[in-house]
Order: structure tokens, then sequence, then C-alpha cells
């Protein structure tokens, strides 16, 4: 079957075709993959405005649509199933997405398949490098969410870890920001990091051992001893707020809450020194989420290890994260970068996966801003 996937959840209208192969090890292939990225729309804002997001996705989707088939080379005709991001997200932005699969679907008389957003980012993997080693513990690391999974099989999801605060890539979108370098903050701070001195500036790495943050919650089906689940929780806002507190000292303290007056070409200080802050800065994030994930995966016997999720383009961290599963002896599985950031294909991947188990969605589901991180 080839199935249609649309994807509208943040600031990228996607829609991709993606087939069913037969091959149980390799069980989908991409047919085509379009992302009308609004990075340009929103850059003049320094981050997502909702409204013209969801704005821009009825502007962009009927062509992003067009343009998945023709790529592809396959009529509607030819599509079996349409799958769609339905949360979590921007409501708004899911909106525009959830109707127009819905309408597609509908008026062809096929099945619509509604998607977890991480559940794309995870099957990223899989659409990617085939079925992983089971079990895989699986850092899905983005804009909006910075979670770990097990999968104790292919299309289980248990939820492991989470950050306590701010995503990974919201601490880069923050604090790229606050350092002038602009909107999208990930990529900006991974180019500029590459002539920093990573161990330039030591700042405080998020521990999460303390007695007054160990306060007990439930462990997933107590998968993990309570002491090791609250160990591999994450906390980027007291990063995010070093790197401010040093902004300011080096700048001459700006108001509160403000970010340093950025210079006519917008950077707040000299570039090396943003080069050693974005490195330092790069290094405590990296560390924080590959000492968590391989912390989990030994604990859970894990045969291999994903990272999904935007942040997962971010070139230190696959390198660093190859050298460590080289060091531990497991396999580690990142996806290209086309497949790391936003796209359908991924959500087509989960949508195949979800119909083969459990079918169609019915017509009345609808988008959510919020979709519990538990996936089942
Ligand atoms: O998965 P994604 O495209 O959208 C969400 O689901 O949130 O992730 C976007 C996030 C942004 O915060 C962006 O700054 C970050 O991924 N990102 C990166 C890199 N490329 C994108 N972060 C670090 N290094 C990168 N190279
Ligand atoms: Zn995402």
């Amino acid at each position: 079957m080839r199935l249609l996937a649309i994807e509208t959840s943040c600031d990228e209208t996607a829609a991709a075709v993606v087939a069913e192969t037969g091959d149980a090890v390799r069980p989908w292939e991409i047919r085509s993959s379009i992302v009308a990225s609004q990075a340009a729309i929103h850059r003049e804002w320094g981050g997502v405005v909702p409204e013209l997001a969801s704005r821009q996705h009825v502007r962009d989707i009927c062509g992003v649509f067009e343009a998945a088939l023709a790529d592809a080379a396959v009529t509607l005709e030819e599509i079996g199933a349409v799958a769609v991001t339905q949360g979590p997200g921007l409501v708004g932005s899911l909106l525009v997405g959830v109707a127009f699969a819905k309408a597609l679907a509908w008026s062809r008389g096929i099945p619509v398949v509604p998607v977890h957003h991480l559940a794309g980012h995870i099957e990223s993997l899989t659409l990617a490098h085939g079925e992983l080693p089971m079990p895989a513990a699986v850092l899905v690391v983005s804009g909006g969410h910075t979670s770990l999974y097990l999968i104790p099989e292919p299309g289980q999801y248990r939820l492991i870890g989470r950050t306590r605060d701010d995503a990974a890539g919201e601490a880069y979108d923050k604090v790229a920001k606050l350092l002038g370098l602009g909107y999208p903050g990930g990529p900006a701070i991974d180019r500029v990091a590459r002539t920093g001195n990573d161990r330039a500036i030591e700042f405080p790495a998020a521990r999460l051992t303390h007695a007054d943050r160990n306060a007990p919650r439930a462990t997933a089906d107590g998968l993990l001893p309570a002491d090791i689940a609250r160990r591999i929780d994450f906390s980027f806002s007291g990063l995010k707020t070093a790197v401010l507190r040093l902004v300011r000292e080096r700048t001459g303290s700006p108001p509160a809450g403000k970010a340093a007056a950025a210079d006519s070409t917008g950077a707040v200080l000299p570039a090396s020194e943003i080069a050693d802050i974005c490195a330092s800065f790069q290094r405590v994030v990296v560390e924080a989420l590959l000492d968590r994930t391989f912390e989990a995966a030994r604990w859970l016997g894990a045969q291999s290890v994903g990272i999904a999720g935007g942040v997962s383009a971010n070139s230190r961290l696959r390198a660093d994260a190859a050298a460590r599963g080289a060091r531990h002896g497991i396999p580690v599985f990142i996806p290209p970068i086309a497949l790391s950031t936003d796209n359908a294909a991924m959500i087509g991947a989960a949508g195949l996966r979800r119909f083969r188990s459990a079918g169609a969605g019915s017509w009345d589901f609808n988008a959510e801003a919020s979709l519990a991180l538990e996936l089942r």
C-alpha cells in the first residue's frame, strides 16, 4: 500500500508518500517527501508566531500535497490511506493538516490514520535504518520535547524519562536568541560552536539526584528502579539561565529579563566569545542527553540506542553518540538530517505501523495541542 502523510504540527508544512515494501526488516520506503519551511517568516519575530504559522499552512498545504504526489509519480487513485499528525503541537497548525487529511480521505473513501508526532520521530529511525535491535532505548529530542522511550518491541513506546522544564531544542533556540544568533537557534549554535573552546566556560550540568529533587513519582510500569528513573529526567532551564547571567555580566548587565542589546550585526559579544559560549553550552547539553540515554540503555538491557528529533541533526550529538556507542559496545542509530527535523515521511512510517496494528482512526478525532507522552 501507498500512504500519503501530512505534517503541520509547527512551522513546517510537509507531505510525503510512503510505501510498504513487504520486507519485515525494512518495512517502508519513501517515494517522496516535501517540506515547506516557514523559518524565514518566523525569523523576523525571533520564534514561531502561532497565528502566522496556521495561516501559512493554509497557503502552502495544497501545493505541498500536489508536489508530494508528483514527486512520487503517483495519482491520488493510487493512494490507499492518509496519515496525519494529530498532536502534540500548535493547535491552529495541527488543525490545518487534520482538516485537509480528513477531507481528502473522506472524498476518496479511504482510511485516515491519526499519528502522534513523537511516534513519527521514533519511526524515522526504522524508516532510515530498518527495525532496530530490540529492546531499544530511543531519545526524542526536539524543539518541543526531550523524552526517552523504551521500545520493547516494534510499535510499543514506553516513556521512561522526560524533561522537567525546557526541551533541549528550546534551550538551543533561547540561548541563540540571547546571543543574537537568530532563529532557529540549533543550527546556528551548532555552526558557531565548531570554532569555540568547549571548556572555556564551566556551565552547570543539571544534576537531578539532590535529595530535594527526589520526590517520588510513578515509573513506567516499574520498568526502572525509582532512583534510576529520577536520575534520567532532563532539565535545561538552569543552564539557559546560567548563559543569560554570563551574557549580562560580560555585556554590562542589561535590565533584568531582557537579552543583551545587540550591535548592528545582531551580535551581543565578540565572535570568539560567542563561539566559546556556544561550544561550552553545547558540550553540557550533549553530555546531559547522552549520559542519561546510555545510563537508561544499560539499566534496561537495551540492544540499541536511537536518537531522533530536530536536535539529533546536531553535529556534536551525532559524533559523540557514535563514539559512546562504540565504547559501550551498543549500536547507535540516528536518522539522516532530512528525517531528523520535522517531515511527513516519518508520519507516514508511524501511520503505516499504526494502520497495520490498530486499523484506521475514527472520523471524529481532533487536533490535540497536547497528547500524552506515554504512547501505547
Ligand atoms: O523536530 P523538530 O524539527 O520540531 C519539533 O518537533 O520541535 O525540532 C526543531 C528543533 C529546534 O529547536 C531547532 O533549533 C533544533 O531542533 N535543531 C537543532 C539543530 N537543527 C535543528 N538543534 C541543535 N543542532 C542542530 N543542528
Ligand atoms: Zn518534531
